[in-house]
């Protein structure tokens, strides 16, 4: 009997700090972007949100001659707001990356958080579909070059909440999820299309974080108590950007600033 495809343990990267941490994240998507460029007419890159990211999005604002009309922007997941709204993760990315003009907004595929949430994510899914028509073809699942995702320090990954329906969602590509302890509806994409993406990035900061880099990393959880853990793909490469506060509960030099390291299992 076929054994199932163990996936590929993720890289690991230690940083001393979140400035040399953002520096490396940001040589690493435009990397991703020139080799998805050179091989197929478009770069895929779904954007987390969360403060992490913040100043990647402001570093990457700095490249303008970038291909930026070969890339398509995604969102891992919204926040049940209108774009203008300061919990916005759309509202971020535009005021550090997607507001210069050489991000053509076409290029820019938001989740309308303004829209009742079950709406938003059904308009989200269709415009998934339409951008990725192979994959609604051939009932297949949108495979993003480049998947960007923080981590909460309750292991949440995108909206995928410890104990929330969406966790347990394979059909659908996006769908709304209540947030109990947070008291708030969000919309996010599941663990079917996470799980396809060739490239998938974390980009994690803070002590606060250090349990959930540790479970992720060395843990054995489920899923349900660990949402990190269901990010599994069987083909994608993981890597893990972390700073030295959050890989403080790593067990062996896991947890040790270098330039990379991998993931020893
Ligand atoms: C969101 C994010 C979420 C985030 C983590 C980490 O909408 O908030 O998608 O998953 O990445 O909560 O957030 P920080 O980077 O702010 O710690």
């Amino acid at each position: 009997m076929s054994e199932r495809p163990i996936p590929t343990a993720p890289t690991v990267q230690v940083f001393d700090d979140v400035p040399a941490l953002t520096e490396a994240a940001c040589r690493f998507v435009i990397e991703r972007a020139q080799e998805a460029i050179a091989a197929h007419p478009k770069f895929t890159l779904a954007l987390t949100g969360g403060s992490t990211p913040r100043g990647l999005y402001q570093r990457l604002s700095e490249h303008p001659t970038l291909p930026w009309d070969r890339f398509e922007l995604f969102f891992g997941d919204e926040r049940a707001v209108p774009l203008d709204h300061p919990d916005s993760n759309a509202g971020m990315a535009r005021d550090t990356l997607t507001r210069h003009p050489f991000v053509p907004p076409e290029r820019v595929h938001r989740m309308r958080g303004e829209l009742p949430v079950e709406e938003a994510a059904a308009d989200y899914e269709a415009t998934l579909r339409r951008l990725f028509p192979e994959a609604a073809a051939s009932a297949g699942v949108p495979r993003f070059d480049l998947l960007l995702l923080g981590l909460g320090p309750d292991a949440h990954v995108a909206s995928l909440f410890p104990g929330s329906s969406a966790l347990h969602e394979q059909k659908a590509w996006v769908v709304s999820n209540w947030v109990d302890k947070l008291g708030v509806d969000r919309i996010t994409l599941t663990y079917p299309v996470l799980n396809q993406a060739a490239n998938t990035l974390f980009l994690v900061a803070g002590a606060d974080k250090a349990w959930a880099v540790q479970e992720a990393l060395q843990g054995q959880l489920s899923l349900d108590e660990a949402p990190v853990r269901g990010v599994r793909p069987l083909s994608g490469k993981v890597t893990f950007m972390i700073d030295r506060t959050a890989a403080a509960k790593l067990s062996g030099d896991l947890g040790q600033p270098r330039a990379s390291g991998r993931f020893l299992g």
